[in-house]
């Protein structure tokens, strides 16, 4: 089939490689030339596990190509992904007006049927008002139907969530786009939910606050751990064991963060409030979340009693594995924390190095370390702040041997405590 993606970041670049995988024909648009041209010349602009190879063979097969043109878009394809940033404004709801520059910029272009399908995550009720769009910026009235399919992609996993998705959701309000939706997805072996359009980007928001419930459910229970000489790890073992409750999602950390993930629960908390629902049980959630990150300073803060000029090693920087965002992240928010506080950092990440860079304050205080195990050198103390599964095996002898005082902070819960001990660290996880 012809389909076009409006937008390359993250979703948009992945869905539509992904989509050319399965032997679809693809467009990508993008407003931005620097990015199309990047694009065009075989560079990606993100890091994603496995999307590079993808990009590139599908780009020499022939099925993905990228371009400025809506246009050339709307003109080609049979189904057009709007797959756009829906940024939060000041007060906490959602900047939709990407989203609407789009429909109508599909609008100016349309001449026959279409199937129009919101991707981005957008309040409830948006589909409505994309087809208003559409149909009052037609130049002539043209056949057309709104779509919503929310993007559920992990970063970091977003190639394989979107090859072997649990589960793929059809909104629409007529039954017209149904078939064509299906041939989009046939050769995806998931289960397929058509419901209304209202229902599905509820799914979206639903999903993703339930989930962010869970941590910082977890993370609560992790404070009482600790408060009760209790593990948490051991807690959330047996809680997952249960089918109704499952395993995932009970990891106890420094709290939840990514800029998607954060976004989106904070606009729902805001969605729900102009529909005249007051969600307290979000905004604890909410709070819990910052408590942790909170309790965690404190006990680092504790320890080393006075942080001002510690030599601390921080590894991670990125906002959770896998990945080199560090928008909205908790290791990011925790080095400025500690900054503040005077300490020097010595800080690592296998791939948000660079992007922490933008983000951190430009200063001596902040040393940019390649190795992992050389993080710790003339350290006092070393916190683990991001989840990369290579972290638990460091090298703990090596990493005794060149710190100043062997104190271990372990926000991940990563390390093993008796093996950390058993080298003559002081260890401090989260809820153990
Ligand atoms: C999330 C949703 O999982 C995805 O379905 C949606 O489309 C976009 O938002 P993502 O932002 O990539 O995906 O992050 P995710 O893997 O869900 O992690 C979110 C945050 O929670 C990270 O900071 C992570 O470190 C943290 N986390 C996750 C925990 O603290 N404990 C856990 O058990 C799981």
């Amino acid at each position: 089939m012809r389909l076009a993606i409006i937008g390359t970041g993250y979703v948009g670049l992945v869905t539509g490689a992904c989509f050319a995988e399965v032997g679809h024909h693809v467009l990508c648009v993008d407003i931005d030339p620097r990015k199309v041209a990047v694009l065009n010349a075989g560079g990606i602009p993100i890091y994603e596990p496995g999307l590079e190879d993808l990009v590139h063979r599908n780009t020499a097969a022939g099925r993905l190509r990228f371009t400025c043109s809506t246009a050339t878009a709307v003109a080609e394809a049979e189904v057009i992904f709007i797959c756009v940033p829906t940024p939060p404004q000041p007060d906490g709801s959602v900047d939709l007006s990407f989203i609407e520059g789009v429909a109508r910029e599909i609008a100016a272009h349309l001449t026959e049927y279409r199937i129009i399908v919101d991707k981005s995550t957008v309040p409830v009720k948006t589909g409505e008002k994309v087809a208003e769009t559409l149909r009052r910026y037609s130049r002539t009235p043209t056949e057309f139907d709104v779509v919503s399919n929310p993007e559920f992609l992990r970063e970091g996993f977003a190639v394989e969530d979107l090859m072997n998705p649990d589960r793929i959701v059809i909104g629409t309000s007529s039954v017209r786009p149904v078939p064509k939706m299906r041939e989009v997805y046939a050769p995806f072996a998931a289960p397929l939910i058509v419901t209304d359009t209202n229902s599905a980007e509820l799914i979206k928001h639903a999903a993703n606050s339930f989930l962010a419930l869970k941590i910082s459910y977890i993370n609560a229970i992790s404070a009482i751990c600790e408060a009760a000489g209790a593990n948490v790890l051991e807690v959330a073992n047996g809680m997952g064991m249960d089918e109704r409750i499952g395993r995932r999602f009970l990891n106890a950390g420094i709290g939840f963060g990514g800029s998607c993930f954060s976004k989106d629960f904070s606009a729902f908390i805001k969605i729900v409030e102009q529909l005249g629902y007051d969600f307290r049980l979000l905004k604890e959630v909410q709070r819990i979340n910052t408590d942790q990150m909170d309790r965690f300073f404190k006990k680092i803060q504790e320890t080393l009693w006075v942080l001002k000029d510690k030599r601390l090693g921080v590894l991670g920087l990125a906002f959770k594995q896998n990945t080199d965002d560090v928008r909205t992240s908790p290791a990011v928010d925790l080095c400025q924390r500690l900054l503040r506080e005077g300490a020097r950092l010595r800080v690592h990440d296998p791939k948000a190095m660079e992007k922490a860079r933008a983000v951190l304050p430009p200063s001596d205080a902040v040393e940019y370390v390649d190795d992992p195990d050389e993080v710790s050198a003339g350290c006092d103390a070393l916190v683990i702040a991001t989840e990369w599964p290579h972290f638990a095996k460091l090298d703990l002898a090596r990493a005794r041997r060149q710190m100043t005082t062997a104190i271990l902070f372990d926000g991940r819960n990563l390390l093993d405590r008796a093996e950390a001990e058993a080298h003559g660290f002081l260890y401090r996880g989260v809820g153990r």
